[in-house]
């Protein structure tokens, strides 16, 4: 088996084979009910979630097995200071695979170095969210196309894992890559260097006119309140990257808008309305495309 941490691991081939099997299942999800009758997959989560527990949840549900959940931090032994280690050991004992959300960068990688069973990184802090990027794959593969692409990254480029997965993983196809945001969100300088070392096509920008013409997908992330020191600034900045019917004025009439969500005010409502909005399509494309990860991580468990 493999574990999945980061989309650097996964070649465009590895990638298509997940979209394409994800294909069949949403063609015809019956077909796969019942193959891993009995399989169990654990869910750790250390940070809140509401798509990507549940969707995970569905998914092994639909293919006929079940969870294992830990519960939240609070109602765990986590409460009472065990450590991820200690905490993973146990569950892979009572698990086919895992899936691992965590606030540290990097805690899915140190988890991977000793587990036996598959495990899924479902977001280590600011650092990767690989299955994420999947269903954002399979949902610009179907609106878009993978090939031939420009795309803008909008938003909390610093501190957006769903952003440093997906950037990467777009490198394996023929694209353009915008990133608009403040200053002070920029792409992590790693993160910059690692697609400049896979010949990715990148450009970056602080303001979305500049460039919304040209796009066939814009993405937008959240500004995260919470990361800037000075509420001021935050204010400053925030309502410069927000899309609503008037911003959109300049796009073309076939431009695809996703989100990662959940969402605070960055889309106005209005635009939900609207053939760009692909927001909710994109999440539910969480189920095909995690029903087909796990159909082929515990195809030899
Ligand atoms: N997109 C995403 O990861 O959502 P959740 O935090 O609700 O899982």
């Amino acid at each position: 088996h493999d574990h999945l941490i980061d989309t650097k691991q996964l070649s465009r081939q590895d990638i298509e084979d997940v979209l394409d099997r994800a294909a069949e299942i949403d063609a015809d999800p019956a077909a796969f009910g019942d193959r891993h009758a009995g399989k169990l997959l654990g869910l750790l989560f250390y940070e809140p979630s509401t798509r990507t527990k549940m969707s995970f949840e569905t998914s092994i549900k639909r293919l006929g097995g079940d969870i294992v959940d830990m519960g939240s931090v609070e109602s765990s032994s986590v409460k009472k200071g065990e450590s991820l280690a200690d905490t993973t050991r146990v569950i892979e004992g009572y698990a086919d695979a895992l899936v691992l959300r965590h606030p540290s960068q990097g805690a899915a990688k140190m988890v991977s170095e000793f587990v036996d069973v598959p495990l899924l990184n479902a977001g280590d802090g600011a650092g990767h969210h690989p299955t994420q990027t999947l269903l954002d794959l399979y949902t610009i593969r179907e609106n878009a196309g993978l090939d031939d692409l420009t795309i803008g990254i909008m938003g909390d480029l610093k501190y957006g894992r769903t952003v440093h997965s997906l950037a990467h993983a777009l490198t394996n196809f023929d694209t353009r890559q915008h990133f608009i945001s403040p200053g002070s969100l920029k792409l992590p300088r790693s993160v910059r260097y690692d697609l400049h070392e896979a010949g990715a096509n990148v450009r970056e920008h602080t303001d979305i006119e500049d460039v919304l013409p040209n796009l066939d997908v814009l993405y937008v992330t959240r500004i995260q309140r919470e990361r800037f020191p000075d509420e001021n600034e935050y204010r400053a900045v925030a309502g410069d990257y927000r899309i609503d019917l008037e911003t959109l004025e300049g796009a073309r009439d076939d431009l695809t808008i996703m989100h990662p969500l959940p969402r605070v005010d960055e889309i106005a409502p209005e635009v939900d309305e609207t053939d760009h909005a692909k927001y909710f399509e994109q999440a539910h494309n969480g189920i095909p495309v995690r029903m087909a990860l796990l159909d082929s991580m515990l195809e030899d468990q």
